[in-house]
């Protein structure tokens, strides 16, 4: 695709599992701008055993958010980054009213504002079945599902041909917590967004094309499409 949307920075809302890091990968080639996940920034932290990601592993591990202070770092440093000039998809940021007012803050020092937040809805019981066969590649982190997304040789990475793991968050007493945990302080966004007109919302239930398909109907094509 040669065409680009002019300036698009975009938050992706939803319940964990809805399926916002597979749209966000997505929506990120179709209009060029970089997927910024907040999850996945963290796992990196893990995986390289700094400070920050022996203690994010601690939280994470138990469905909980880290506090707002230490995300607001994280995504400032990443938002001030040259890729993010012409907008971006952000998955699992904001999460709580604070963040979103930190992020109100940060894009204006930045000379950029929000164009659009989706939430991306999908019922719990949905949620559970989506995050138990959730399978990730520890290598580029492409994202498979055992049923719905299968790799070809049912085990390793189409991309990588490495073997798939799962999630350590991805037990389902883990899930119940961050389940709770997006209902009581991630979920109060939905009002601050739409009361700012800034939300539209589609059923991620549908299947993955068409959730796509229903994401870009809502927010408008890339320029030239
Ligand atoms: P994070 O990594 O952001 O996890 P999450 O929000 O819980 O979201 P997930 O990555 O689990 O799901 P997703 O919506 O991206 O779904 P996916 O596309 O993978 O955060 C992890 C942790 O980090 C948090 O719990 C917290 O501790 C910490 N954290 C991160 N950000 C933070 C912040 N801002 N503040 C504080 N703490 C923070 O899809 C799920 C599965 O479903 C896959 O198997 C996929 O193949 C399948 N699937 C997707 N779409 C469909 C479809 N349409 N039909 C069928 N299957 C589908």
């Amino acid at each position: 695709m040669t065409s680009i949307y002019r300036s698009l920075n975009l938050v992706l809302l939803g319940p964990p599992g809805s399926g916002k890091g597979t749209q966000a990968k997505v929506l990120s080639e179709k209009y060029q701008i970089p997927h910024v996940s907040t999850g996945d920034m963290l796992r990196e932290e893990v995986r390289n055993q700094t400070s920050l990601g022996i203690r994010a592993k601690e939280i994470m591990d138990r469905g909980e958010l880290l506090p707002d202070d230490v995300m607001a770092a994280m995504i400032l440093k990443r938002l001030d980054r040259e890729d993010c000039a012409r907008g971006v998809i952000l998955d699992g940021y904001p999460r709580t009213v604070e963040q979103a007012q930190v992020l109100d803050g940060i894009l204006a020092e930045l000379g950029r504002t929000l164009e659009r937040v989706v939430l991306v809805d999908v019922p719990d019981e949905e949620i559970v079945r989506r995050l138990g066969g959730r399978r990730s590649c520890p290598r580029c982190g492409r994202v498979y599902h055992v049923v719905y997304n299968p790799p070809k040789d049912g085990k390793n990475c189409d991309d990588c041909g490495v073997p798939l793991i799962q999630r350590d968050d991805d037990r389902e007493e883990v899930i119940r917590e961050r389940l709770r945990q997006y209902h009581e302080k991630t979920a109060p966004l939905v009002d601050f967004y739409s009361n700012r007109g800034l939300l539209v919302s589609v059923d991620g239930s549908q299947s993955m094309e068409a959730v796509t398909a229903s994401i870009m109907e809502a927010i408008g094509s890339p320029v030239g499409q």
